[in-house]
């Protein structure tokens, strides 16, 4: 099971090498020290992971060969923009018009787009932000895998059915042999090459712990990993970046700083900042974003959410619907409409039309069942799969009846790559 194709080194420079695709270039990261011009490699999250026999390669590629012009082809008829001005005001048609043309927008053109609500026009601003990520990043999707490994957490973000204030959850903890099982699961059995470490804080799982179990990781795999442990403190970033991780997930949840407040009492956005920054001098790759729909949210919150993802360098926008949890103080709310969502992706992807990995949240698919073909056809371009052992799955209730909480990799995996093939999308991840 391949989630990322061969690509042949065509060039090195200092940090980086030229990879190529059928042709088409990439650029990436490489720390291989014994790689030359003319290997082959995977990449993963713009990082050479690792470089495999030529032979190998080619075989791979073989069978790729057709499939991956016709997935092109097959995208870029499902990309077409077609502006016809029915039913969309001046205005509008204007900064679609724009944006299409990668032309940046203000702040105030994107908070148009963002709150649009006329169906046909809304429908031409998906169009839009679908035909900017095929122009830009082409058909390729990220299928990133997640082991939840402690549902722990001493904090008490108000939304978050794990934080401390939920005392009716059975908690678990994952040893480091299940973490290291679980891992070679999905990397050997079902060819995963990028994985995120997430947890609450629990403090049984302090950075040298964590150190010594990225380093293990390392050690058997060649994967690009991706710590999702909350505030660590930088200190304890710079450990685990030492220890082989390579990127951050980490949520700002929301760029307003009283409403950070109200929603994290006794923390602060500040922090939360700070992180993130931290992690981006040191050479992590950022995924952050923030909750849809939150309570006491505004529509200006929203466009600056957006907006401080971009300043944070994210390489991958993670948004998606706050949904209401009946263990936290916030069980009585509700949930964004659909079309909110597809607004805040869409404008994500015009705010930062040739970098950003936009992600369809297993909450957005929690919300909608048709999220995936949804978000990925206004913008999107990542997934996640939850590759926890089963057994463990329903005690990480951050919200409850998560999408694909009882699926078998396996079976997550197919359906995954089915809709990708029908989307004429390749599940892969070619680097910058
Ligand atoms: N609804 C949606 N997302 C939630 N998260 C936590 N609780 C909820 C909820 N009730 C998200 C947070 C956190 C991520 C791990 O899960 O944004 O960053």
């Amino acid at each position: 099971m391949c989630y990322a194709i061969p690509g042949r080194v065509e060039a090195m420079d200092e940090r980086f090498v030229t990879v190529d695709y059928f042709g088409e270039k990439k650029r990436a990261i490489n720390e291989l020290s014994d790689l030359r011009i003319g290997d082959y490699i995977y990449a993963q999250g713009g990082y050479v992971i690792q470089a495999l026999p030529e032979q190998e390669a080619r075989s791979i590629l073989s069978v790729w060969k057709e499939t991956f012009f016709e997935l092109q082809e097959m995208d870029l008829q499902l990309s077409r923009l077609d502006m016809k001005d029915r039913g969309v005001d001046k205005k509008t048609l204007r900064l679609l018009d724009k944006a299409a043309e990668s032309r940046p927008l203000s702040g105030e053109e994107l908070y148009h787009l963002l709150n649009l609500e006329n169906d046909h026009e809304r429908s031409m601003l998906y169009k839009t932000a679908n035909f900017l990520r095929r122009k830009h990043l082409g058909n390729s999707c990220c299928v990133h895998g997640i082991i939840e490994f402690s549902s722990y957490c001493p904090r008490n973000c108000f939304y978050c059915g794990i934080s401390a204030h939920n005392n009716k959850l059975a908690r678990y903890r994952m040893t480091d042999e299940e973490i290291y099982a679980a891992v070679d699961e999905a990397v050997e059995k079902h060819g995963f090459q990028a994985l995120v470490l997430q947890s609450g804080e629990d403090p049984e799982f302090p950075a040298p712990r964590l150190a010594g179990i990225i380093c293990e990781i390392k050690l058997r795999h060649p994967c690009l990993i991706f710590i999702s442990v909350g505030e660590i403190g930088i200190d304890g970033l710079r450990e685990l970046y030492d220890a082989g991780a390579r990127g951050v997930l980490l949520r700002f949840e929301t760029s307003n700083p009283e409403l950070y407040q109200t929603l994290h009492p006794g923390y602060s956005l500040d922090s939360r900042i700070a992180h993130l920054k931290a992690a981006y001098e040191m050479g992590y790759l950022i995924i952050t974003g923030g909750l849809i729909g939150v309570p006491g949210q505004t529509k200006r919150d929203m466009l600056n959410d957006i907006l401080l993802a971009r300043e944070l360098h994210s390489e991958m926008y993670s948004f998606g619907p706050f949904i209401p949890h009946p263990g936290t103080p916030l069980a009585d709310k509700t949930v964004a409409p659909v079309e909110q969502i597809l607004n805040t992706l869409a404008a994500a992807r015009i705010a930062d039309p040739d970098n950003a990995k936009i992600l369809v949240t297993t909450s957005f698919e929690t919300a909608d069942p048709e999220a995936r073909e949804k978000g990925l056809m206004a913008g999107a371009n990542s997934v996640m799969l939850n590759v926890t052992p089963e057994r463990f799955r329903e005690c990480y209730e951050i919200y409850p009846n998560r999408a694909h909480l009882h699926e078998s990799i396996p079976v997550q995996i197919e359906t995954t790559l089915n809709l990708l093939r029908g989307l004429g999308r390749a599940p892969t991840d070619l680097g910058v």
